[in-house]
């Protein structure tokens, strides 16, 4: 008997059940009331008498056994069984995390950063709130001229010498004031107007400024540093042209048209059927507005150019309406999707 009860001890330690009912099985077999461990205990009245007792013990042990090996598998089961009613399953993917794109207006700042970076210009920016000096005075706009309303201004109601600067070219002072000679650096940011919004204009938009000041800086340099810019922005095939036109702190100024991107000079709607688009103003820098800020200008002259974002963002993707560059509409900005 002792042999027997050592060969179902053993059984037991080796059995392992695949699934429930292979547990209940071994269940019923050591521990049901017909099993082999209650048919064991009945048969010890049998045992010699100093037997019984070591007899006794192996049963208890086996019994003993049985039961620990069925809590053991029973919690096996039960744990896969939980991790099956789950809905939580680990090994998935996590969610699909849509990003967001850049904003058209960003992927040209960008663009244009990048075109005068490869020829030598560095990036400045200046403050947004802006006060008359930097503003107006320094750039040789005189007090009280009709040039200061060129630019309807949004000024603090208690110090109208403190203003939202109306163009980047109030940067120029700030570098050159900062900075010595040569200079040769752009200043994108939003600059702000007091104008109504409409399909063309708005009260806040976007400038990239420009600055070149060495001995020695011509009309020329400036028209061909410009016109390098129009060919990398819109194309090999971009004709330029430049216009006489005023702007207080530079002397002479210019305005220049682009060769239409969209009809290539042909005539089209964009255009008004001239060929021609503006895209920015500049000029040579006045020496007043150098002197302004402790620059000799009998040893050093300089250009500037300034223009708008929103304008060459248009004319390059073709958007017909300014005002959807502020409207965040995602179906809008979701074609520019892609782009850096
Ligand atoms: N600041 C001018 C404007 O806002 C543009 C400009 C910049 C013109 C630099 C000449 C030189 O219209």
């Amino acid at each position: 008997m002792k042999e027997k009860i050592k060969q179902y001890l053993e059984e037991i330690n080796s059995f392992s059940a695949d699934n429930a009912e292979q547990l209940e099985q071994f269940r019923i077999k050591y521990l049901s009331k017909k099993g082999i461990i209650t048919e064991l205990f009945s048969e010890i009245k049998n045992v010699d008498k100093e037997y019984r007792k070591e007899i006794g013990l192996l049963l208890n042990e086996l019994k003993k056994s049985s039961q620990e090996k069925i809590n053991l598998l029973k919690q096996k089961f039960e744990i896969s069984q939980e991790k099956g009613k789950s809905d939580l399953d680990l090994t998935l993917p996590a969610d699909f995390v849509q990003l967001g794109s850049r904003h058209p207006l960003s992927i040209v700042r960008n663009e244009i950063n990048k075109i005068f970076s490869r020829i030598g210009f560095t990036i400045a920016e200046g403050p947004e709130i802006e006060d008359d000096w930097h503003n107006f005075t320094a750039l040789n706009f005189p007090e009280e001229h009709p040039a200061r309303d060129m630019q309807d201004t949004f000024f603090i109601e208690k110090n109208p010498d403190i203003a939202l600067r109306t163009h980047t070219s109030s940067v120029q002072i700030r570098v050159m004031e900062n900075n010595k000679p040569p200079i040769r650096s752009i200043f994108p940011g939003r600059v702000f107007r007091n104008e109504a919004i409409s399909a063309r204009a708005h009260c806040i938009f976007h400038q990239v400024e420009g600055l070149y000041i060495d001995k020695n800086v011509s009309f020329a340099d400036l028209k061909q540093t410009l016109y390098y810019f129009a060919k990398e922005l819109f194309g090999e095939d971009t004709k330029t042209r430049f216009r006489p036109s005023y702007f207080p702190f530079t002397e002479p100024s210019a305005e220049m048209d682009i060769s239409c991107n969209i009809c290539g000079g042909s005539g089209c709607n964009i255009c008004k059927y001239t060929g021609w688009v503006e895209i920015l103003g500049c000029g040579m820098v006045d020496p007043n507005v150098l002197e302004n800020c402790n620059i000799d200008s009998k040893e050093y002259t300089g250009f500037a150019f300034g223009m708008g974002i929103e304008r060459i963002t248009m004319l390059k993707y073709q958007i017909k309406d300014l005002r959807l560059f502020f409207e965040n509409d995602i179906r809008f900005l979701k074609q520019f999707e892609g782009a850096i």
